[in-house]
C-alpha cells in the first residue's frame, strides 16, 4: 500500500489529487455470484469476539441445516429459525459469519442486496478489517444496526491517531463521535447516520433492498447507498459491469478524508466479512430500550419463529480495483 500511494504521488499527481474529489474508474476485479459465494468466501466458525448469543456454524453444518442456500443467481445466509434454545446453553443461536479469501486496499465494493436479516436481537454486519491486525489494519462497518432500530450506521474503528473532522465533508448522512480510536468512547468509532429510512431492517427489506458501495481510495473512504425504489442509481451500479466510474455516482452516504487521519496508514489489506449475530455489546445493550420484549437473550432463545426473516440475500458483490 505504500508503495502504490509513493507511485501515486510520484506518476499520477493530478489524477490522483482530482480522484480524491471526482472519484475514479475502477476495473472489475471480482464478481462474486450465487455458488459463486462459496469460492471467495469462508465460513469462519469462530466463538462471537463481541459476545453474541449465536453460535457460529461452518460451512458444511450451515448447508445442511439450509443456513446458507445458493442457486446460480441468489444467495442466502440465515440463522437458525426452527430450535428453542435452553436458557443454560452455553451457546446461542445458529447463525453465519463469513469472511472473502482475498483482501483490498485501493478498492470499490459493490453489494447489491434484496433483504437484509431483520427481528428484535439482530444484529447484521457487512464489514471489512484484517482479523489479523486488529485494530491496526483498520475496521470500516458498511451495512450495520440492531433491533431493527432507526437506519444504517457507517464507522470506522483504527488505532489512536485517527480523527474525523467536525465539518467539511460531503455527505449526506450525520456524523456521530469523530475520533476512530478503539479505545476511547467504548469502541463506539468514527461513526456517521446514514438517516434514510430505507437504509437499513424492515424498511430496506420492503423496499426490496437497494445497493450499498464503498469507495475506499489512499486519501478518503466513501460509502453510498441507494434503495432499490431511488431513481438516482448509477447505469454502471445497476449493471454490474466490467467497470465504474466512481465520479458519477453523487454525493455518498458517508465521506472520511484524511484531513485529520492518514488512511493509508491506519488501513491495509481488508477482507470483507458478513456476520449475524443476536445481543452481544450493542444489540443487547440498547434492547431495553428498543421497544422489544423480554429480554434480548431469552427472546433470542424462546422465538425462533422470530427469526424467519434473519437472513441476508444477495443477488451479486462485485470487487473493481
Ligand atoms: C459482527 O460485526 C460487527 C461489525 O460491526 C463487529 O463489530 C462484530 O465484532 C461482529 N460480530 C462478530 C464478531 O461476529
Ligand atoms: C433452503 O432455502 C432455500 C432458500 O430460502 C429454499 O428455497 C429451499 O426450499 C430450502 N430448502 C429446504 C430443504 O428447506
Ligand atoms: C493482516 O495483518 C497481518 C498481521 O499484521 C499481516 O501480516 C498481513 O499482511 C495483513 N494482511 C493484509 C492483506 O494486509
Amino acid at each position: 500500500m505504500k508503495g502504490t500511494s509513493r507511485i501515486c504521488a510520484r506518476i499520477f499527481t493530478l489524477s490522483c489529487a482530482l480522484s480524491s474529489v471526482l472519484g475514479a474508474t475502477y476495473s472489475l476485479s471480482d464478481n462474486i455470484v450465487g455458488t459463486g459465494f462459496y469460492n471467495s468466501f469462508n465460513f469462519e466458525a469462530i466463538p462471537d469476539p463481541t459476545a453474541g448469543r449465536v453460535n457460529y456454524v461452518d460451512q458444511a453444518t450451515a448447508q445442511s441445516l439450509n443456513l446458507t442456500f445458493a442457486s446460480a443467481d441468489t444467495f442466502i445466509l440465515r440463522a437458525d429459525d426452527t430450535t428453542v434454545i435452553s436458557d443454560s446453553s452455553s451457546v446461542g443461536r445458529n447463525s453465519v459469519r463469513i469472511r472473502t479469501n482475498n483482501a483490498y486496499t485501493t478498492h470499490v465494493a459493490v453489494f447489491d442486496m434484496v433483504h437484509m436479516p431483520q427481528g428484535c436481537g439482530t444484529w447484521p454486519a457487512v464489514w471489512e478489517t484484517n482479523e489479523s491486525n486488529w485494530p491496526a489494519g483498520g475496521e470500516v462497518d458498511i451495512v450495520e444496526g440492531v433491533n431493527d432500530q432507526g437506519t444504517d450506521q457507517v464507522t470506522l474503528h483504527t488505532s489512536p491517531g485517527c480523527e474525523m473532522p467536525a465539518t467539511g465533508r460531503t455527505m449526506t448522512g450525520t456524523a456521530l463521535d469523530l475520533d476512530c480510536d478503539t479505545s476511547v468512547n467504548g469502541n463506539a468509532g468514527c461513526g456517521v447516520s446514514v438517516g434514510q429510512a430505507p437504509s437499513f431492517g424492515p424498511t430496506f427489506n420492503a423496499d426490496g433492498g437497494g445497493w450499498y458501495a464503498i469507495e475506499r481510495t489512499t486519501t478518503f473512504i466513501n460509502v453510498f447507498f441507494w434503495s432499490r425504489q431511488a431513481t438516482n442509481v448509477p447505469a454502471d451500479v445497476v449493471a454490474g459491469g466490467s467497470s465504474v466510474d466512481t465520479s458519477n455516482w453523487g454525493t455518498p452516504v458517508a465521506n472520511f478524508p484524511n484531513t485529520d487521519c492518514n488512511i493509508a496508514e491506519f488501513f491495509d489489506g481488508n477482507n470483507i466479512i458478513i456476520n449475524l449475530t443476536f445481543c452481544g455489546d450493542w444489540a443487547g445493550a440498547v434492547y431495553a430500550t428498543s421497544g422489544c420484549p423480554s429480554t434480548c437473550e431469552s427472546y433470542v432463545d424462546a422465538n425462533p419463529t422470530a427469526f424467519v426473516d434473519a437472513y441476508f440475500q444477495f443477488t451479486s458483490i462485485n470487487i473493481y480495483t
